[in-house]
C-alpha cells in the first residue's frame, strides 16, 4: 500500500523537493526519474526558487530521465518533452543537457526504444521516479490495457489523453499521435516512486490506482506492487478515497523518526530487481 500524503498542493512540493535535496545530500549523483504535464511543476518552480536563493542542495552531478516523449513533434516544439524538460528542469537547476535524458522523439523501424533503459541502467538505476497520473490512469503514456511488466516502447494515445493534453495545443488535432513511454515494468524498477495528483478531475483515477484492484485497465494502480511509493495528493484528488480519514490520521500522527517525508528512511539503496 501507499504511503498517502493529503496536503496541499504548495505543501506536496515543498516536501518533495525537501525529499529530492535529501536524497542528493546522501548521494550527489543521484538519478531523478522526471515526469511532465502540469502536474510536477510546482516541483520544479519549488526547486528553481531554492536554488535561485542560493539555498538549493548541489544538484551539480545529478542525472535525470524523463519518463516519455511524444514522437513525431520536432524536439524544438515548445510542447515536446525534450523542451518542456529544458526549461522545467535542466536550465533552472543549470545542468549540462548530457546529465538528462528523454526518449527519442523520432522512432525508425530500425530503432528500439527499449535501449533507453540501458542508459537507465548504466546511470545505475532511477533513485527517485516522480509521476502524475492521466485522468484515464495512465501514468507515463501507459494508456489502459497496457501489460503491467510493459517495457519502454512505442505507444499510441488514447483518445482521452490527446483531449486532456491539447490545453497545450491549438487543437486536439496537433496533439500527436504516437509516444515512446517508459513501461509499467520499468517505472517499478525505481528504488521509490512519488506519485502527485491534484485536483478533481484525477479523484476517480486515483482511488482506482490505490484503492481498486491492481489491472491494466488502470495502469497506475501497479504501483500497488512497489513497495516504496508516496502518494502527495490534494483534497479535491483525495476526494474519492475510501481510506482518506485512516491516510490523514496516519500522517498527523506518524512516528517521530517520520516527522519529516521519509526522515528516518535510507534513500539509497541496491537497485530493484528487474520485474516483480
Ligand atoms: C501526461 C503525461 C503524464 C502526466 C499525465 C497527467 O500526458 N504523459 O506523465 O502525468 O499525462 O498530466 P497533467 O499533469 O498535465 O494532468
Amino acid at each position: 500500500m501507499a504511503e498517502v500524503v493529503i496536503t496541499s498542493k504548495e505543501e506536496a512540493a515543498r516536501l518533495t523537493a525537501d525529499l529530492f535535496e535529501r536524497l542528493v545530500r546522501e548521494k550527489p549523483n543521484a538519478v531523478f526519474g522526471v515526469a511532465t504535464g502540469s502536474t510536477p511543476e510546482g516541483v520544479y518552480r519549488e526547486l528553481a526558487a531554492r536554488r535561485a536563493q542560493h539555498l538549493l542542495a548541489d544538484f551539480s552531478r545529478v542525472r535525470a530521465f524523463a519518463l516519455d516523449e511524444y514522437v513525431g513533434l520536432p524536439v524544438e516544439h515548445p510542447e515536446s518533452y525534450h523542451s518542456v524538460i529544458e526549461r522545467q528542469w535542466t536550465r533552472p537547476l543549470g545542468l549540462h543537457p548530457e546529465q538528462v535524458a528523454v526518449p527519442p522523439a523520432v522512432i525508425t523501424a530500425d530503432d528500439n526504444p527499449e535501449s533507453y533503459e540501458t542508459r537507465i541502467d548504466a546511470a545505475g538505476g532511477i533513485d527517485i521516479q516522480l509521476v502524475g497520473i492521466g485522468s484515464n490512469g495512465h501514468i507515463g503514456f501507459n494508456e489502459p490495457g497496457s501489460s503491467l511488466a510493459s517495457r519502454t516502447r512505442l505507444k499510441t494515445l488514447s483518445r482521452q489523453t490527446r483531449i486532456d493534453n491539447a490545453r497545450f495545443f491549438g487543437t486536439l488535432d496537433e496533439v500527436p499521435r504516437y509516444c515512446v513511454t517508459q513501461g509499467l515494468g520499468t517505472i517499478l524498477e525505481a528504488r521509490r516512486i512519488v506519485l502527485l495528483a491534484f485536483g478533481v478531475s484525477k479523484a476517480r483515477a486515483l482511488a482506482n490506482a490505490l484503492e481498486g484492484p491492481v489491472t491494466s485497465s488502470v495502469p497506475a494502480s501497479v504501483v500497488q506492487f512497489h513497495p516504496h511509493v508516496t502518494a502527495l495528493v490534494d483534497d479535491a484528488a483525495a476526494s474519492l478515497l475510501a481510506n482518506q480519514d485512516y491516510y490523514r490520521e496516519a500522517w498527523q500522527e506518524r512516528p517521530p523518526s517520520r516527522r519529516i517525508l521519509f526522515d528516518g528512511i535510507t534513500l539509497t539503496a541496491p537497485p530493484r530487481r528487474r520485474g516483480f
